[in-house]
Parts: C-alpha cells; sequence; structure tokens
C-alpha cells in the first residue's frame, strides 16, 4: 500500500504550470504552426478550406472557453496560502492539521459575493462567501463559510426558492446588483426565518470594505471527534487581524460604477505588495452534554451562539501570501465542498448543512464537466489518493494494473484498511420520518432583535437606511406591509422608521416583542477585533 507522500503545494501546482515565453505557436498536437493570422483559402479571395485544421482547432477552442458559472457566487476572487494552529487542539479533535503548532498547511481561499454574476460589481449589498481549502495530509478539508454567522433559512430544500427570490427576476433579469426587488421582499415576507439574517444584510456587514477586513464564518455547528470518539459541537469564526471595516452606502455605490473590482484589486494588490492578508480561526466549543442548554438550537443556522455564553477561542492563523497564476485554472475551477471533512470534524444534522452535503458535488459535476474534477490541479488533495473510481469525461490518470474491484486475488487494487480511516460519529438517531419542522427551529425574532440592539447609533440609522432604500424599490405595497409587521416583531422603533421611509402606515405596537430575554445579551460575535 502507498503512504500518503504530502508534498508542498507550490511544488504540486509547478507540475501543471506551462510558460509559452520563448516557444514557438504550435496546435494542441503540438505541429508547429508557421501562419496564425491567414485562414487556408482556396485564392486569395476564395472559400477558407475545411483541412485547415489550424483554423477549425483554433475557433473551436475558443468556441468552448466558457463553462457555466456557479449557480451562486458566481463572482470570487482567491488566493493561496497557510494555515498554521497555536496550540495542539488534540484534547478536542484528530485532525492533524489542528493538532500539530509545527505545521503549515496550504491553503486556497476564494472571496464571493452570492447573488450576481461573474462579472457583477464587488461591492454591492450581499453575502459574501469565505471559503478555505485546507490541503492537509489526511486529505483536503473545506470550510465553506460566508461573512455573516446565519443564513436566511433553516432547510436546505428551501435553497432553491430563496435563491431564485434573489436572484434577478426570471422574466427580464431585472435588477441585477441589489436585493432590492419584489420577489426577495416577497419572501422574505412569507418566511419570517429569513429575518435574522435579512438584518445583517441591511447592516454595513453587506458590503466590506476589502476582503482583508472582513469576517467569516462556517455558519453552522459541526463536531470535533477526538481520539477517544469523544465529540465537541463547534463554531468555526475567521477574524480578520485589520480588523473589521465596511464600506458606507454612498461609497459603495460610486465605486460599484467606478470601479466594479475594487475588493478584487485591493485583494490582488495587497498580495502583490507583500501585505499579506490575516485571518485568525476562532472556535466556539460546546461540550457535548451542553447541546440542550441554550433557547435556540444548535442544528438552527439562524442563530448564532452568543459569545457572552461561549466565548470564542482564537486557535490558529490564516495568511494569504500567494496570488493565483491563472484565474481560470484556480479561482474558477477550484471546487469546495462542505463535504470534504478530515478525520476529526464532523458534521451535525442541521437539516441546511446536511442539504448542502448533496448539493456541491452534484453541481461540480455540471460546472466541471463530469466526474475527474478533483484531478484538476487547485483541486488535488496532497494526500495520495488511491481508490477503484475510473473512467468518466476528463480522465487524467492512467491507473495500471488489475484488480479494480474489492476484494480480488489479482494482486492489484487497494483494500480499505479497519481502524485507520474516517468513522463517521456514532451518533444516536431515533425517531420518526416526519416532513415537518422542528418546534425548536420556531423563534424568528430573538436574536433578529439581539442583533438589533447590539448596534450604536449611526449603525442603527444605516440600518434604517438600508431597508428604506431596498424595501422601497419593492412594487408591491402588500410586500411591504408585511415585512413591515415582521420588523415590528424585532423593534417598534425600527418598524416605525423603515414605515415612515417606504410610505406605510405606521405599526401599531406588538408590545413585549419576542426578544426580551435576548436583549439582555449583546451581539459581541458581529464585533471580532474590530468595529463595524
Ligand atoms: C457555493 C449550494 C448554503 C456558502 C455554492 C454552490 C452551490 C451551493 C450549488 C456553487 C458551488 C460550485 O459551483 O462550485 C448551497 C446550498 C445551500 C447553501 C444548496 C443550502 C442548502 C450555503 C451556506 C453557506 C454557503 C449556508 C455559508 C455557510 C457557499 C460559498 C460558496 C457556495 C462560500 C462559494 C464557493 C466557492 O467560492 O467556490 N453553494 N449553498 N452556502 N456556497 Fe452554498
Amino acid at each position: 500500500m502507498t503512504e500518503a507522500r504530502p508534498v508542498d503545494k507550490d511544488q504540486q501546482l509547478a507540475a501543471a504550470r506551462v510558460d509559452h515565453t520563448g516557444t514557438r505557436l504550435t496546435t494542441d498536437q503540438g505541429i508547429p504552426v508557421d501562419n496564425t493570422d491567414n485562414s487556408l483559402h482556396a485564392g486569395a479571395r476564395g472559400p477558407s478550406l475545411l483541412e485547415d485544421f489550424h483554423l477549425r482547432e483554433k475557433v473551436m477552442r475558443f468556441d468552448h472557453e466558457r463553462i457555466p458559472e456557479r449557480v451562486v457566487h458566481a463572482r470570487g476572487s482567491g488566493a493561496h496560502g497557510h494555515f498554521q494552529v497555536y496550540e495542539s487542539l488534540a484534547r478536542y479533535t484528530t485532525a492533524e492539521f489542528l493538532c500539530d503548532p509545527e505545521l503549515r498547511t496550504p491553503v486556497f481561499v476564494r472571496f464571493s459575493t452570492v447573488q450576481g454574476s461573474r462579472g457583477s460589481a464587488d461591492t454591492v449589498r450581499d453575502v459574501r462567501g469565505f471559503a478555505t481549502k485546507f490541503y492537509t495530509r489526511q486529505g483536503n478539508f473545506d470550510l465553506v463559510g460566508n461573512n455573516m454567522p446565519v443564513f436566511f433559512i433553516q432547510d436546505g430544500i428551501k435553497f432553491p426558492d430563496v435563491i431564485h427570490a434573489v436572484k434577478p427576476e426570471p422574466h427580464n433579469e431585472i435588477p441585477q446588483g441589489a436585493s432590492a426587488h419584489d420577489s426577495f421582499w416577497d419572501f422574505v415576507s412569507l418566511q419570517p426565518e429569513t429575518l435574522h439574517h435579512v438584518m445583517w444584510l441591511m447592516s454595513d456587514r453587506a458590503i466590506p470594505r476589502s476582503f482583508r477586513t472582513m469576517q467569516g464564518f462556517g455558519v453552522h455547528t459541526f463536531r470535533l471527534v477526538n481520539a477517544q470518539g469523544a465529540n465537541t459541537f463547534v463554531k468555526f469564526h475567521w477574524t480578520p487581524v485589520l480588523g473589521t471595516h465596511s464600506l458606507v452606502w454612498d461609497e459603495a455605490q460610486k465605486i460599484a460604477g467606478t470601479d466594479p473590482d475594487f475588493n478584487r484589486r485591493d485583494l490582488w494588490e495587497a498580495i502583490e505588495a507583500g501585505a499579506f492578508p490575516e485571518y485568525e480561526l476562532g472556535l466556539q466549543l460546546i461540550p457535548e452534554d451542553q447541546e440542550f442548554e441554550y433557547d435556540f438550537d444548535l442544528l438552527d443556522p439562524t442563530k448564532i451562539v452568543p459569545e457572552e455564553l461561549v466565548p470564542v477561542t482564537p486557535v490558529g492563523k490564516l495568511v494569504l501570501d500567494r496570488n493565483p497564476n491563472n484565474f481560470f485554472a484556480e479561482t474558477e475551477q477550484v471546487a469546495f465542498c462542505v463535504g470534504n471533512v478530515v478525520p476529526g470534524i464532523d458534521f451535525t444534522d442541521d437539516p441546511l448543512l446536511q442539504a448542502r452535503l448533496f448539493s456541491y458535488l452534484d453541481t461540480q459535476l455540471t460546472r466541471l464537466g463530469g466526474p475527474n474534477f478533483a484531478q484538476l490541479p487547485v483541486n488535488r488533495p496532497l494526500a495520495a489518493v488511491h481508490n477503484h473510481q475510473q473512467d468518466g469525461f476528463a480522465q487524467h490518470q492512467i491507473p495500471v494494473g488489475e484488480g479494480n474491484y474489492h476484494p480480488n486475488t489479482l494482486g492489484g487494487g487497494c483494500p480499505a484498511v479497519p481502524g485507520t480511516g474516517f468513522t463517521h460519529f456514532p451518533e444516536r438517531v431515533d425517531g420518526h420520518k416526519v416532513r415537518r419542522r422542528s418546534e425548536t427551529f420556531a423563534d424568528h425574532y430573538s436574536q433578529s432583535t439581539l442583533f438589533w440592539n447590539s448596534m450604536s447609533g449611526w449603525e442603527r440609522e444605516h440600518i434604517i437606511e438600508a431597508f428604506r432604500f431596498e424595501l422601497g424599490k419593492c412594487n408591491r405595497m402588500a410586500v411591504r406591509e408585511r415585512v413591515v409587521g415582521h420588523l415590528e416583531q424585532v423593534d417598534h422603533q425600527l418598524a416605525v422608521a423603515v414605515a415612515a421611509g417606504i410610505g406605510v402606515d405606521e405599526p401599531a405596537p406588538v408590545g413585549e416583542n419576542h426578544g426580551r430575554r435576548s436583549r439582555a445579551l449583546s451581539l459581541t460575535a458581529r464585533t471580532g477585533n474590530g468595529v463595524l
């Protein structure tokens, strides 16, 4: 059996790099080309000839340069770097990259907006993706997070709905740049579970100044599992060393016009200048026996775990120190999957997470043209890969020998070795099949109120202005009214201020609102080590 032989990721990528400088032009078959400016004609003014293989190949290759853009998070910017843990976390996990402080694990990070197309502007009001691929010696671990710690929906079966509602309208593909349209607000008004995330979306968090000054969150509760098989619930946080900073709306709009690549350019130039973006990885760790200690469900991705209840422990640092060589080959072809976990990290039953486990690999089969995309240089693990998977479009390896099945007596192939691989946490599962939401997911307002109460005066003003601007673009008054009705459940002053700006009648106070208990807490999860 061949052991995993880790190599430097940059060395691995180097094997795939091609530099055409100083060489001569050939076809894809390596045939020298003596003229690439004129096609082969029958006579100087005659028709082009089918036998001109250079013309055919050159135009054919151009015709097929595009692949489907990501169905969400289409616009992105990537960078290479490394991660190192400060101290061993062996108490909690067997994940080697989290246990060995000497180990520098190569990473590739892709930042993105969610709803715009690949060519859309950077500074639109939107959620940002913060996806990290750790090329660990035990295989790839992908932490596919966002810059906001909660999500719009609780169950992945609603993802196509929320994305259809957020993306441009199907009949005219308007609007391209913001959440300011009827379908988005219609969805919000009908699905109050979106409220908490919508509060974040209307805050300045939705217009980051730079990817270098942006937090990241794993959003879901995951598990860490140690050598004894004990599990600890965990929430992942990235905190930028430069602090968390946002644009203001006026800036964001002007920049979208004058420099649509503002965030992308900033990341690229900072790395070229040696001002390497750095982020601390922080963990909120919750012992297994405290799963039911909170007035929200740890499996509910529309909830944070307030830092007053569970502090964030800084455990390591991510440094981005190298720009990609080629946007398409690296940033576009990278394939993150929330299901890529290494021994010592495992999932929970969060129903949003569970649907994501299916979605990423599924979409990448289309986006990256078949099942062999893990062989693409940017996706290739550093850990050795051996199995009996074979064939398919774009197979780049030449498996040798017989015995491409298990078990076999032909001497080939590779057996699974008991006791040495990934073991799924043996969570006890009990219950009848049901198609309904857990009662423990029912409160949609308390943490929205918590968020609002944690805002300073000017932050509240920005949120009110954002609601007025965005919701004010919704043409249907009934939708505006329904959204204001939900805001009334969050905070009366917020609802009154928004209503006054968009021609909706002032809502009657609902009295003690749903966030009463949570109001005692301030929301430090939002602050990191910087300010909004
Ligand atoms: C990208 C599905 C929820 C973060 C994507 C892609 C799909 C997808 C299909 C495109 C992937 C590709 O083409 O390579 C889903 C589904 C979700 C969900 C079905 C809910 C059920 C979330 C959540 C987060 C998130 C909650 C954040 C915690 C991301 C990021 C990317 C992405 C960062 C971009 C990855 C990259 O840079 O290539 N998602 N998503 N998604 N998703 Fe999700």
